[in-house]
């Protein structure tokens, strides 16, 4: 086994490209025809690092920043973040009068939540600014329309009297916007317009409606509305199940540098439970990642990692914290980078690869890299090598 002095990094990571962030939101912004986006930067940003997306959000001027908890809302205000900020998940006993006192915005599905959040106002000493969500049909988030609509507007209008909260929108989420030409879609979007309706006619002022998600957003402009809640879309990955024609840049690059490299004789098993033997005398590459940062454990003997441009298999099984890669007989050398996935230019795979190979979605692929991925920024004036 042979050792080597590594230029950074020992483990895996993931470089992201801020510029390529930020010229998205360019095209989703010019895309979005007077509506307000929101940079979706729930689930640390789908990977690729809340405060550091948000920020670069920010600086290109979107107004709204999205995120599920408010732990995350809570983590961008203590980063300095102060504009528009929205957070959809909320457990009851979450931290709302620290995030009510922070301006941030709070969703709420259920009269009980909404008194939560008054109490809440009260203790923060100013009314929660509340977005109240209507479910057009995810079975997920919101109140029923008809009578449980009705009643939670109705609970709303006492609390916002009472000067405890304030109704700032209305939102509802599709089910399969994904799916172009989907049924569903209508549907959800007749419903979400006939809440907003009823929302005017009960009296609220409704700055805020949103509906739209990156898939909406790139193949349904005409369900804008005031809001667009876009995640994927502004990292530069598929949302939908087909090309838009949209040009759009990946910004994060997934690597980790060769930690060793050895030769084995042909016939020699590789992995646990041995599913990878060896046809001819190899070299082999080991690398430094494995299915606790996320790489997920059905990649493996996939071909699946780039390394000096050259495409390779995974060798056996991904096991916890390593990688075997078979290269052949091409070179490859201690501290080389070995490349997950990428932007595919250089020929390396893309998150969609991976996400096809391991029969699941490119936002799994990316929301669940784990704690040892050290991020690396590039672009948005931040220096760095890719
Ligand atoms: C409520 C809500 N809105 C918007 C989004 C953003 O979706 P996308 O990343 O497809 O734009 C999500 C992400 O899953 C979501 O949960």
């Amino acid at each position: 086994m042979s050792t080597a002095f590594l230029a950074h990094s020992d483990g895996v990571e993931a470089v992201v490209d801020l510029d390529a962030i930020t010229a998205n939101i360019r095209t989703l912004t010019a895309m979005s025809a007077g509506s307000e986006l929101m940079v979706v930067v729930k689930a640390d940003a789908y990977g690729h690092g809340a405060v550091a997306c948000a920020g670069a959000a920010r600086t290109a001027g979107v107004p709204w920043v999205g995120v599920a908890t408010i732990d995350e809302a809570l983590e961008l205000r203590d980063a300095g973040d102060t504009g528009l900020l929205l957070s959809w998940v909320n457990a009851r006993d979450a931290r709302f009068v620290e995030a009510i006192a922070a301006d941030v915005q709070v969703s709420s599905s259920s009269p009980e939540l909404l008194d939560v959040l008054a109490a809440a106002a009260r203790a923060a000493g100013k009314p929660a600014l509340v977005h109240l969500a209507v479910d057009t049909g995810l079975g997920r988030e919101g109140a029923l329309p008809g009578a449980h609509w009705h009643e939670l507007m109705a609970h709303a209008m006492r609390l916002q009297q009472a000067g405890d909260i304030e109704v700032t929108g209305v939102w509802s989420h599709l089910a399969c916007a994904d799916s172009t030409g989907h049924d569903s879609i209508d549907a959800q979007a007749t419903l979400f317009t006939r809440a907003c309706e009823e929302a005017h006619e009960a009296g609220f002022r409704i700055r805020y409606r949103h509906l739209a998600n990156s898939a909406a957003l790139l193949t349904r402009p005409d369900l804008n509305f005031d809001v667009i809640r876009t995640g994927m879309a502004v990292y530069g990955l598929p949302s939908t199940d087909k090309d838009t024609g949209v040009h759009l840049r990946p910004a994060m690059t997934l690597r980790a540098r060769v930690i060793d490299v050895k030769r084995l004789p042909a016939g020699h098993a590789i992995g646990y439970g041995h599913t990878y033997v060896t046809d001819r005398e190899t070299t082999v590459a080991l690398l430094p990642a494995g299915y606790a940062d996320g790489l997920p454990r059905n990649a493996g003997n996939k071909p699946l990692v780039s390394i000096n441009g050259r495409r390779y298999s995974i060798a056996g099984r991904v096991s916890m914290d390593q990688i075997v890669v078979d290269v052949g007989d091409h070179e490859v050398r201690v501290g080389d980078h070995a490349v997950f996935f990428g932007a595919g230019t250089y020929g390396e795979p893309t998150v969609q690869e991976w996400a096809l190979e391991c029969d699941t979605i490119a936002y799994e692929i990316i929301a669940r890299l784990g704690r040892r991925v050290k991020h690396t920024y590039v672009g948005g004036g931040i220096g760095g090598d890719l």
